[in-house]
């Protein structure tokens, strides 16, 4: 089989942020017609490994599958269509993924039209992608996240020439309107409203992946806003890399708190954003969130660090100070302030005083839930080109030790629910026992309680009555 190369990816171009226009245009299929003959009575395949940018990818893409005829399968050995959607934030993400396509790779054996394609942010990194190339003869598409809404000519043209096709450009990107989207919820959404990331925190392969920050026009977001809320979504998330670097890049003098008060007014009853910088948390983005019920008292706001000489290595761009001080003003604004983070132990030569100044912020700032990492060097980021003196024993040490710290605040947080009504987000049925749901607070909390499946949806009142560190047992109030 024959390689084509349309676009290989490259580093360099990735990191490239000279100062250009965004380019928004509407997404647009060349072989519709073709396709649509294609995929009669043919079924696609996609798993979604990574953060809710890859989730949102996948909506688009089954979209796009769906709107010429393609239907969705769990069965990957059903599927003439398998996309992995890979995620290169951390290594154990990427393992995941080789592990998976060598259980694919028989299937392509078994059928010679299959198009087996990976997508995502793994595959736009060039080391990555000649290791997949070299190891995994069987997958015949390789196309990256600016690709994503060329999905059916690339399709098409593997389907047709029998090549292995790939096509990713690094690149800044643009903005792609009116793509298909099949939802993969039907009362909760995830909205995008800016793309990509400037930070370039030295860790962090983001940047390269995802090209330059770049919003979406205000008309846009507030249009998807509408139809959600008229096909009675009852919640959705503002999505971005950084949500309040919202319209920097535009010249339409709208910045995310304005995103924010205007979906508030259209009165979707649970508004949630991810991710916020505490580098550009303005006062009027706390004082909006405080105003509206509907948005939902959570905030997302990563520290990474406690400690100011690993958040300059790091490139955070704030210090202990400044986040503390953020954390007080959000804490007083915004009262019953529910606040999450990320955190990164064994950042390269991290010294255990510089770890415990991580501890000690985490118990001065007493998060209600947090996600934390071992650091993992990514190749092409400044960050790994540091050498590094700490062991992998060591900083196993210290991630326990951190989450037990952590964990101190959220079995308190979680034991100060119980006795209490909750407003809860109906999600789903237990896999295990049909008669249990669980759902969610609006402080993002998971609860499980007893209840019919057709509740599946809607905003229910849940008394609670015992608490777990990572839930809640509840029972219906009323019902
Ligand atoms: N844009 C978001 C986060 C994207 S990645 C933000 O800045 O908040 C999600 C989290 O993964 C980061 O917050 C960080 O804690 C973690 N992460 C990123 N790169 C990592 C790396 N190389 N090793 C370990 N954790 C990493
Ligand atoms: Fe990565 Fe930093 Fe950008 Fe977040 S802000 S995506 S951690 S570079
Ligand atoms: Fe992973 Fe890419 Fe998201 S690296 S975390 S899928 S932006």
């Amino acid at each position: 089989m024959k390689t084509k190369i349309v676009n290989y990816p490259d580093l360099v171009a990735a990191r490239n942020r000279e100062k250009s226009e965004t380019v928004f245009f509407d997404a647009s299929t060349l072989h519709l017609d073709e396709m649509k003959k294609i995929a009669s009575g043919k079924k696609y395949y996609i798993h979604t490994y990574g953060c809710q940018a890859n989730v949102r990818d996948e909506e688009t893409m089954r979209g796009m599958l769906e709107s010429v005829g393609y239907k969705k399968t769990e069965k990957p050995g059903e599927a003439d269509v398998i996309i992995i959607n890979t995620c290169a934030v951390r290594e154990n993400a990427e393992d995941k993924v080789y592990g998976e396509i060598g259980n694919l790779k028989k299937y392509r054996r078994a059928n010679k039209k299959l198009v087996l394609g990976i997508c995502g942010c793994m595959v736009e990194q060039p080391e990555i992608l000649q290791i997949l190339q070299d190891k995994f003869p069987e997958v015949n598409l390789y196309f990256g996240t600016h690709e994503i809404d060329q999905l059916l000519d690339l399709v098409y043209e593997v389907y047709s020439s029998d090549i292995r096709l790939i096509s990713i450009k690094s690149k800044q990107g643009e903005v792609i309107e009116n793509k298909n989207v099949v939802r993969n919820n039907e009362y909760k959404a995830y909205v995008n409203i800016i793309y990509g990331c400037n930070k370039f925190c030295t860790y962090c392969i983001v940047p390269y992946t995802r090209g330059k920050e770049r919003s979406r026009k205000f008309s846009d977001i507030m249009d998807e806003v509408r139809e959600l809320k008229k096909a009675n979504y009852q919640e959705i998330t503002f999505l971005g890399q950084n949500v309040n670097a919202y319209g920097k890049d535009l010249d339409e003098g709208h910045d995310f708190a304005d995103v924010l008060e205007e979906a508030a007014k259209m009165g979707i009853p649970r508004i949630r954003f991810t991710t916020s910088h505490p580098w550009d948390f303005s006062s009027k983005m706390i004082e909006i969130i405080a105003k509206y019920e509907n948005i939902m008292k959570c905030i997302h706001l990563p520290v990474q660090s406690g400690n100011d000489e690993v958040l300059r290595l790091m490139g955070r761009r704030y210090d202990r100070e400044h986040y503390l001080n953020l954390v007080k003003e959000m804490r007083e604004k915004i009262p019953g302030l529910s606040l999450s983070t990320d955190i990164i132990v064994g950042f390269p030569n991290e010294t255990e005083e510089q770890f415990q100044d991580t501890l000690s912020l985490v118990d001065i700032v007493k998060y209600e839930s947090a996600f934390t990492f071992i650091y993992s060097p990514r190749r092409g980021t400044p960050a790994a080109k540091m050498v590094d003196n700490v062991t992998y024993k060591e900083k196993s040490r210290r991630f326990q030790e951190l989450v037990k710290h952590l964990e101190v605040n959220i079995e308190k947080d979680a034991l100060s629910y119980v006795g209490h009504i909750y407003k809860v987000l109906v999600d789903g049925v237990s896999k295990t026992d049909e008669n249990m749901l669980s759902g969610y607070t609006e402080s993002n909390k998971l609860v499980h309680f007893k209840g019919d499946k057709n509740l599946v949806g809607k905003i229910v009142d849940v008394k609670i009555l015992e608490s777990h560190t990572y839930s809640l047992i509840g029972e219906l109030v009323n019902g």
